[in-house]
């Protein structure tokens, strides 16, 4: 399962074929609550697949603009512990504490970082290549049969916390994304109006 084709720079990569089994992904997929987030989480062997399948995403320039840090269960405790003290001491609201049971569920999580190259392609362009990898994360745990859920919360947004995780100057969370087993099925949540989102020109 972990066998993944690999193709040589220039090589000719297969044209896509119809395929009902990637339509009925992409129509079921359904982010899980963080906190619900079981084991089985994937092996190492299929996260390392998760994480080659996530960095297969377009960006302008061939700049790689991303990376990956991988949180297992010791780190991500050790750190929720020091956000829960920097939670306190910057007085936030009880919410603000109770969303880091959210860091620490999921059996596994690959935190994605922005790390747009100055002077390049348009640093927003090279933002929507991170946010694009988060997706296909998701997609490849979703292909190893795993949940997934996809988590900013208060601690992307505040330096302070972002070093913890290793962030320097000029990198931004693009998101957490726990993996792991869903106990029960998540429950589908409003989608929107298609009409009112798609414009057609002839
Ligand atoms: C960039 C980004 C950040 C998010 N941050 C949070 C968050 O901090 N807390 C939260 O509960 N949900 C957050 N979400 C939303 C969850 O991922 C949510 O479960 C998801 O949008 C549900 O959509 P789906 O059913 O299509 O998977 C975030 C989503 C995105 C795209």
């Amino acid at each position: 399962m972990t066998d993944l084709p690999h193709f040589q720079l220039n090589q000719a990569v297969p044209s896509p074929v119809p395929s009902p089994a990637v339509l009925a992904a992409l129509a079921t997929r359904r982010s899980a609550p963080a906190q619900a987030l079981a084991a089985p989480g994937p092996s190492d062997s299929q996260l390392d697949a998760i994480l080659q399948l996530g960095a297969r995403t377009p960006d302008h320039g061939k700049l790689f603009p991303w990376r990956f840090v991988v949180l297992g269960p010791r780190s991500r405790a050790e750190i929720a512990e020091k956000l829960a003290v920097l939670a306190e001491a910057r007085d936030k609201p009880a919410k603000d504490q109770a969303v880091l049971a959210k860091l620490t569920a999921a059996p596994v999580t690959v935190l994605v970082v922005s790390t747009p190259v100055p002077d390049a392609k348009p640093i927003w362009e090279q933002q929507l290549s991170a946010g694009a990898v988060c997706m296909n994360l998701e997609h490849a745990a979703g292909g190893f049969g795993f949940s997934s859920s996809w988590i900013t919360d208060w601690y992307s947004y505040d330096p302070q916390a972002t070093a913890l995780f290793g962030l320097t100057e000029g990198e931004t969370v693009a998101g957490f994304i726990h993996i792991g087993t869903l106990t029960e099925p998540a429950l589908e949540r409003p989608r929107p109006d298609m009409a009112a989102k798609v414009t057609r020109l002839p």
